[in-house]
């Protein structure tokens, strides 16, 4: 049933599992993926930063403290290190034992394998170069094509200009934080020169800006869906996709 579903667009819909499915597994793990493959989601999400010895590794906070039995930052930590912690256990008990994935193993298990992964350049201003190692990987890897279900985003749109700029065959993204004020169409006409995806927090969509987004050639897959009423909204309002912790939602629509 898809009485709301995002009819006229010519992309399908995107049901994206956020760090993985991680309503139901801990973020940025294999458990998370693998579950957001079972869940039949399109893409799943993933955060990158860099470990002190140089490594690409999967996980969003700046430290490890939140999400494995460690502390410290990712920054600060070799791979052997952040290798030796548990991040799975935080979440429950069923997942100890779940290591702190490298980029290059998340692309070796799951690249051009059917679902897609959305790469998310966490906080690049504290990894100078780390748009061109990332470029570098995904070329090595032959992930480097319009075809190979991969896109790159970031908060950081100096980054994303960059990362376009060393790799345009690889959709880009520009993730947007909430602001009262919306985003302006001089915003949106900047994005289109380098950009495929415009992924606003949720609470800045609406019918309006998805209508803007289209106009200047860009789809839109807003973060961070929760609930079913957020999903429904965030179809009714005609997005491309939603970036969500609960895959299943989208079946609800
Ligand atoms: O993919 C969008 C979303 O992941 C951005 O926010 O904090 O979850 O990385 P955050
Ligand atoms: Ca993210």
């Amino acid at each position: 049933g898809s009485e709301v579903d995002a009819a006229n667009r010519p992309s399908p819909f995107l049901n994206i599992a956020h760090r993985g499915a991680s309503g139901h597994a801990p973020e940025n793990t294999f458990a998370a993926f693998d579950k957001a493959v079972k869940m039949k989601a399109d893409f799943f999400e993933l955060d990158v930063q860099r470990s002190k010895d140089g490594h690409l590794v999967v996980i969003h906070d700046i430290t490890v403290d939140r999400t494995t039995n460690g502390t410290g930052r990712i920054a600060d930590l070799t791979l052997k290190e952040l290798k030796r912690l548990d991040a799975g256990s935080w979440f429950g008990s069923a997942f100890a034992g779940e290591r702190i994935p490298t980029l290059k193993e998340v692309l070796d298990r799951y690249g051009g394998k059917g679902i897609g992964i959305l790469i998310e350049l966490k906080n690049p201003e504290r990894y100078p170069g780390m748009e061109a190692e990332v470029a570098l990987l995904l070329a090595q890897k032959n992930l480097d094509k319009r075809t190979s279900k991969i896109i790159v985003q970031s908060f950081n749109h100096d980054v994303m200009k960059n990362y376009h700029r060393l790799q345009p065959t690889v959709p880009a993204g520009v993730l947007v934080r909430y602001t009262p004020e919306g985003i302006s169409d001089e915003a949106l006409r900047e994005f289109s020169a380098y950009a495929d995806y415009v992924n606003p927090n949720l609470r800045l969509v609406n019918h309006d800006l998805v209508q803007r987004v289209h106009q200047n050639g860009m789809r839109i897959t807003p973060y961070t869906i929760k609930t079913k009423n957020e999903a429904q909204r965030m179809i009714a309002a005609g997005v491309d996709g939603i970036i969500t912790d609960y895959p299943e939602l989208v079946t609800l629509r």
